[in-house]
């Protein structure tokens, strides 16, 4: 403790200040006692380790409080949908377990979804079956919701989206068909754009969960996995994006939020949402944040009409390589790591930004109205935007540090970071990029949040994330973590 208390205690000039000076230097001799009298060095280590988290803390929460939401209207698309959990052993109670496993296209009746369950089941994949005959889907949803595991809970990308930027205070209108399910769970100022869904089967989503080591009759599951069930036959979500565009001139948001693509698959969307994306006015800023797309050939469609057309991005690290990698390989990489370097993000984002932004050497094709000037990454260890200072994009210390404290919010489920269930894997400084010679950044515990500005008009921050280590969710975490930020640079 000193040289950096000193730092920031010199500066102050006023009676606080110097009474500050008093209580720390009175807490800094406590401690330095405390610590000597304390000569186990784990104890010390732990207690030093607090003490950094609590600071860099301080920090994080003081430039969060600096700034407030201001009264902006964001609409988000697309879609939602209700996810009905239920414990697989407790629907299949009373059901006998099948003699045989097989594999169907789809489900017409109980003795088909038993022997495919019991396949799955017994290998610890997820999968997810349409279930064609809607008697017998209605029939289980109908027990599911009678068990005790039975419980309902808003999913989708979109929706979980729209909730945060709504809970942060903003007017907020999302594009998905409405259902009392997702009426009953609207904040005040949130609208839904779409019309009624046709039955109450729309867009419910049956996830049967299973754990690792339970047993129906001779199967055993070797992990805990899901098998999910539907009866989506129309595509609603599309008659709900036709619906949203009408909406989107009125209510003229400051911000289109694009998500829950993956929700569509095997639909030829892309072009459908391209089209909504050229029907706004530039005034309009359009962010997409992409989920995780195991398709190719869907990524590719996405990356002909949706990427190229948005001014900001959002993704996480397992993303960040796969868009990466497709704009220069023309290929999707296979392997990721799970906790990328700070260089390597960094190099990759710029590159993007040569690709897509305005950092390119490449002219700008005419009939591309918009470029991307804003790129969010979020990794485990930490988050970094990138904008162009060219652009309407403001407030990006701020965003960077509140998406980096939202992480935590999320994941341990908590309004409040607590150090005590935090820990920090940045090292105590980072490189620029991974080429050689490029300057480094020193982690300091006073200003966690580094921004700085690269080849003029390219501002960077990066913000360390207090890992939460008392686990409570993880889903729909990145969408929290996107719109966090996103509230506070519109
Ligand atoms: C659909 O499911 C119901 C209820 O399980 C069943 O009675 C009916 O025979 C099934 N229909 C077909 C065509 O298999
Ligand atoms: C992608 O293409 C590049 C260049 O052609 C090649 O080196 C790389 O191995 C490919 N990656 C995958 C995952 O196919
Ligand atoms: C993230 O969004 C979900 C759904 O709206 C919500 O349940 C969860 O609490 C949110 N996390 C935070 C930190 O607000």
């Amino acid at each position: 403790m000193n040289k950096n208390d000193d730092k920031i205690f010199y500066t102050e000039s006023n009676m606080e200040g110097e009474k500050a000076i008093g209580i720390t230097t009175l807490i800094s001799f406590l401690i330095l006692i405390f610590a000597y009298l304390n000569s186990n060095s784990n104890f010390n280590a732990e207690n030093d380790l607090q003490k950094r988290l609590s600071q860099i803390l301080d920090a994080m929460l003081e430039i969060e409080n600096d700034h407030a939401v201001g009264k902006v209207r964001i609409a988000v698309g697309y879609g939602a949908c209700n996810d009905l959990f239920v414990k697989a052993s407790e629907l299949l109670e009373n059901e006998s377990p099948p003699s045989a496993t097989k594999h169907y296209g789809h489900i017409q009746t109980m003795e088909q979804l038993k022997e495919m369950y019991a396949l799955f089941f017994s290998s610890g994949s997820a999968a997810e079956r349409f279930v064609s005959n809607e008697t017998l889907f209605m029939e289980l949803v109908k027990r599911a919701e009678s068990l005790p595991s039975g419980r309902y809970v808003l999913g989708g990308n979109a929706p979980v989206m729209a909730k945060r930027f709504a809970m942060e205070g903003g007017s907020v209108m999302l594009g998905a068909k409405r259902n009392d399910y997702l009426l009953k769970n609207l904040l005040p100022n949130m609208a839904v754009s779409g019309g009624p869904t046709s039955g109450s089967r729309d867009d419910i989503h049956l996830i049967m969960e299973y754990y690792k080591g339970e047993k129906w009759g001779d199967y055993l599951s070797t992990r805990a996995n899901r098998f999910i069930i539907h009866n989506d036959i129309s595509n609603p979500k599309l008659s709900s994006s036709l619906e949203f565009g009408k909406e989107l001139e009125s209510f003229k948001p400051h911000l289109l939020v694009i998500g829950g693509l993956q929700m569509m698959d095997n639909y030829p969307y892309a072009e459908e949402v391209h089209r909504q994306i050229f029907a706004l006015p530039k005034s309009t800023l359009v962010h997409f944040e992409m989920a995780s797309f195991t398709d190719e050939a869907l990524l590719k469609d996405l990356n002909k009409y949706v990427t190229p057309n948005v001014d900001s991005l959002g993704m996480n690290e397992q993303e960040l390589p796969n868009l990466f990698t497709l704009l220069k390989y023309g290929n999707v990489s296979v392997v990721s790591h799970q906790n990328p370097r700070v260089a390597e993000v960094l190099d990759q984002m710029r590159e993007i930004f040569r690709f897509l932004g305005s950092k390119g050497e490449k002219s700008i094709p005419e009939h591309h109205d918009r470029i991307l000037t804003r790129m969010h990454v979020h990794t485990l260890a930490f988050q970094a935007i990138m904008v162009d200072l060219r652009s309407q994009w403001k407030n990006t210390r701020a965003a960077v540090t509140k998406a980096a404290l939202v992480a935590h919010r999320h994941v341990c489920h908590k309004k409040e970071v607590e150090v005590s269930h935090s820990n920090i894997l940045m090292d105590e400084g980072f490189s620029l990029s991974t080429h050689p010679n490029t300057g480094r950044v020193m982690f300091d515990d006073l200003k966690p949040v580094s921004c700085w500005i690269e080849d003029t008009h390219y501002q960077i921050c990066i913000a360390p994330v207090l890992v939460c280590t008392k686990v409570q969710q993880t889903a729909g975490g990145g969408d929290n973590i996107s719109a966090a930020g996103l509230v506070l640079q519109i």
